[in-house]
């Protein structure tokens, strides 16, 4: 049986920090000494880009070495990795040609488990020990495949006024997930870009704590202009600045949630 931990982050609403996490708690694993694999499941190419300059991202896209070729080509995706600079860091890299990757899994046999059968040969490796999925704030069949591909879901939420919103759509979606694939677990909501100073910081807390049974980790993550110059130079935030707050924070929240799925 293969222990390698798959484990998805997703959230409908826009600009909520799923691919600012995904990519620095992946960054803090592997400096942990995990081997961790990253999917870039995005159009936008974030992930992608949190490690590398966009014409190394394109240079991907045009060699077919992305997500895109591996989804609409239902390949094994071991052939679709390539190493970030950092030890025990990989990457899948996404396509801008992802925009239609609906069309491509539409006429597909079980086209939710597309993504699940194309990753099954490197889970079963046990390459690595933590597989991260960054999702597109879409709540479609390709964001059933990311889901139905992982065992845990993590939402990062937005600590703003309408950071909260849509999370209910979020819930639904992921009992209709849990409907065809019920191994798919949630669990926890990481708060990103919070400001304490605010008063709907604490509107925010006080609302998911009003959710029964809802995990909020431990660790949440202010904001801080060193995380957007940080990706303005391609870089997880732990690289760009070792002793800044946000690079703690990663580094706490990576270790927290470690904690709860240790391999
Ligand atoms: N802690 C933080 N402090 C300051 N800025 C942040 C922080 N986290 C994320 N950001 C910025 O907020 C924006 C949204 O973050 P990010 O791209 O990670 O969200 P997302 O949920 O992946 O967005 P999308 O839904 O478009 O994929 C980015 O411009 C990023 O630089
Ligand atoms: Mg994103």
């Amino acid at each position: 049986m293969s222990l390698t931990q798959v484990i998805c982050f997703a959230n409908n609403k826009g600009g909520s920090g799923k691919s600012t996490t995904c990519a620095n708690v992946g960054y803090e694993m592997a400096r942990a000494g995990r081997r961790v694999l990253l999917i870039d499941g995005d159009m936008q190419l974030n992930l992608t880009l949190s490690f590398f300059d966009e014409e190394a991202a394109l240079t991907f896209v045009e060699s077919g070495k992305t997500i895109y070729n591996a989804i609409r080509d239902q390949k094994d995706l071991a052939a679709f990795i390539v190493p970030t600079p950092y030890k025990g860091l990989d990457i899948i890299p996404s396509s801008t040609l992802m925009s239609s990757v609906e069309f491509e899994l539409f006429p597909k046999w079980q086209r939710e488990f597309i993504l699940k059968k194309c990753l099954a040969n490197v889970v079963a490796s046990g390459t690595y020990d933590y597989i991260l999925i960054d999702s597109p704030p879409t709540l479609g069949c390709w964001v059933m495949n990311i889901m139905c591909a992982s065992k845990e879901l993590i939402i990062p939420v937005e600590a703003s006024p309408w950071g909260l919103f849509g999370l209910a759509n979020m819930f639904d979606f992921v009992k209709q997930v849990q409907s065809i694939a019920p191994d798919i677990h949630l669990l926890g909501i990481a708060i990103t870009k919070a400001d304490e100073r605010k008063k709907y910081f604490k509107q925010t807390l006080d609302t998911l704590g009003s959710y029964e049974g809802l995990t909020v980790f431990r660790t949440i993550v202010r904001i801080d202009s060193t995380i957007e110059w940080s990706q303005d130079n391609s870089k997880p935030v732990g690289e760009y600045k070792r002793s800044s707050r946000s690079a703690e924070e990663y580094a706490n929240l990576a270790k927290e949630i470690m904690e709860y799925v240790s391999r």
